[in-house]
């Protein structure tokens, strides 16, 4: 009986961790780097705001230059042409679904778009900002 208990307590245990929500997971991610309140309208403002890196020659770039400044339409690849899908959350619900994904993009996009990866704040609030869009 003892042992029944035991494997379905495991069982439980087992099923939440499979559950585990990838955007939970950034959110406890960035918590244990110290960010302690997240701001969706930082957020917004941080998408469409313009930077000259050094490797941009003097070409202004933000997130929007790519994704969109409405986060619930496609947008275009600066370079490629291709569509992106929607990043709003609302609108496309294969968003932020794997938090390998997600970490891998925001450091590409990060270093391309400001010259630097995003701190843990920025990339909180930007997070917050699309999965409330
Ligand atoms: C040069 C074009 C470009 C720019 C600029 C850009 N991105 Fe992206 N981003 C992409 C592409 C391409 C993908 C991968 C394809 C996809 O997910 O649709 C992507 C995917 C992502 C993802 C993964 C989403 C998911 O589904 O998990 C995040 C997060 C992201 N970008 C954040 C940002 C942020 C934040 C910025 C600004 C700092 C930014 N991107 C700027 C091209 C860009």
């Amino acid at each position: 009986m003892i042992k029944r208990k035991m494997f379905i307590t495991l069982l439980a245990l087992n099923c939440t961790w499979l559950m585990a929500n990838p955007i939970d997971e950034m959110f406890d991610y960035y918590q244990q780097a110290g960010v302690t309140t997240v701001d969706s309208q930082k957020g917004r403002l941080l998408w469409t705001q313009a930077f000259i890196t050094e490797k941009s020659n003097g070409e202004e770039r933000s997130c929007a230059s790519c994704h969109g400044s409405n986060v619930t339409q496609s947008g275009e690849h600066v370079r490629t042409s291709k569509v992106i899908e929607p990043m709003a959350k609302s609108i496309n619900t294969k968003r932020y679904t794997d938090t390998k994904k997600i970490k891998k993009w925001f450091k590409r996009n990060c270093k391309w778009t400001l010259g630097r990866e995003c701190s843990a704040q920025e990339q909180a609030d930007i997070l917050k900002y699309l999965i409330t869009q």
